[in-house]
């Protein structure tokens, strides 16, 4: 962003001049209606702000007939705006603007070129801010979707309980049906219990290596219908994959459990009462693969307004 940018031009801008008397001034300040303004000196140099109560208070002070003969430049002003040079940075730019309604701009040879208004700046940022494309670049959940990618290989190295817990709790804020909150799960990391669940299930030994395992299950008396506890499993559990995901040295996999034979084994196994179905697994860990972001394909699936 460059303050040329955002510069009002020394033609458009209302300023007055040293050389003019008070009482020209206070016609040129009723007319155009500003309070304030730059004052320059008869070569087009900043001198500095002047305000229709610099000039009240000189008559209040010295008497109403000095009005037609002293000159600006014998007013004592109250407060001069402080000007900041064409190549000042955006920052400085916004750090002046927050005591002041206008930055006078100056060229390289210091000759007062036009002013940047508060006004101006903030709208340009609410403009920048409300494009979309630039809010995406920095949008830390979109960015966290489109790297996301099932992990299966890890490092034999524990993941810390405070993070864990972080993990966890997701299951606690997820969206539910009617927010019934039907779903618990239980986590698993001890080896040797997830060595044996391994084989207990459909796809024997596919997460026999995996430091963690976390189970979903649904509360059928609080939700016996079968396609809520399956979209309210698959949210909670894709959630907490992404969960899993935003921390970058770990990664994690969906383990699918179609099967109520061996699903049953498994709950038997950890003492699960009888009332909770099985609806997924996720098996994670220390990342031991590191895998690129999908791409975007087939453009053609996505319908609008219709097929
Ligand atoms: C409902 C569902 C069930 C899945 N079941 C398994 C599974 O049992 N084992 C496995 O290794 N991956 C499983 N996955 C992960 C997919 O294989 C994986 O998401 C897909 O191949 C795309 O790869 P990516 O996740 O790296 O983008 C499952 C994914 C979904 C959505």
């Amino acid at each position: 962003m460059n303050i040329l940018m955002l510069l009002t031009p020394k033609k458009d801008v209302r300023f007055l001049t040293t050389n003019l008397t008070i009482a020209e001034a206070l016609t040129i300040l009723k007319i155009v209606r500003y309070n304030s303004v730059p004052l320059l000196d008869k070569d087009g140099y900043y001198v500095g702000t002047i305000t229709e109560g610099d000039l009240l208070w000189y008559l209040e002070e010295n008497g109403l007939e000095f009005a037609s003969t002293r000159k600006l430049r014998a007013v004592r002003r109250n407060r001069d705006y402080a000007p900041v040079t064409i190549n000042a940075s955006m920052e400085d730019l916004i750090k002046t603007s927050l005591g002041q309604n206008f930055i006078p701009i100056l060229d390289d040879r210091n000759y007062f070129i036009g002013i940047v208004t508060r006004k101006d700046l903030l709208s340009d940022f609410i403009n920048k801010f409300s494009q979309k494309t630039e809010v995406i670049k920095e949008n830390p959940i979109l960015n966290a979707l489109y790297k996301r990618r099932s992990i299966r290989k890890f490092k034999k190295k524990p993941v810390s309980q405070e993070v864990v817990n972080e993990i966890l709790n997701v299951a606690l804020i997820s969206p539910s049906a009617g927010n019934r909150r039907p779903q618990h799960v239980v986590f698993v990391n001890d080896l040797a219990k997830i060595k044996e669940l391994s084989v207990l299930h459909q796809k024997g030994g596919q997460f026999e290596n995996a430091s963690n395992l976390i189970l979903i299950l649904n509360d059928d008396e609080k939700e016996p219908n079968v396609y809520n506890a399956l979209s309210n499993s698959s949210a909670l559990l894709f959630s907490m994959l992404l969960a899993i995901d935003s921390y970058e040295n770990l990664g994690g996999f969906w383990i699918a459990t179609r099967n109520d034979e061996h699903n049953k084994k498994i709950l038997n196994f950890l003492g699960v009462p009888s009332n909770f179905t099985l609806y997924g697994m996720i098996a994670f860990g220390i990342k031991g693969e590191y895998k690129g972001a999908n791409e975007a394909v087939n453009i053609e699936k996505i319908h609008q307004n219709g097929w």
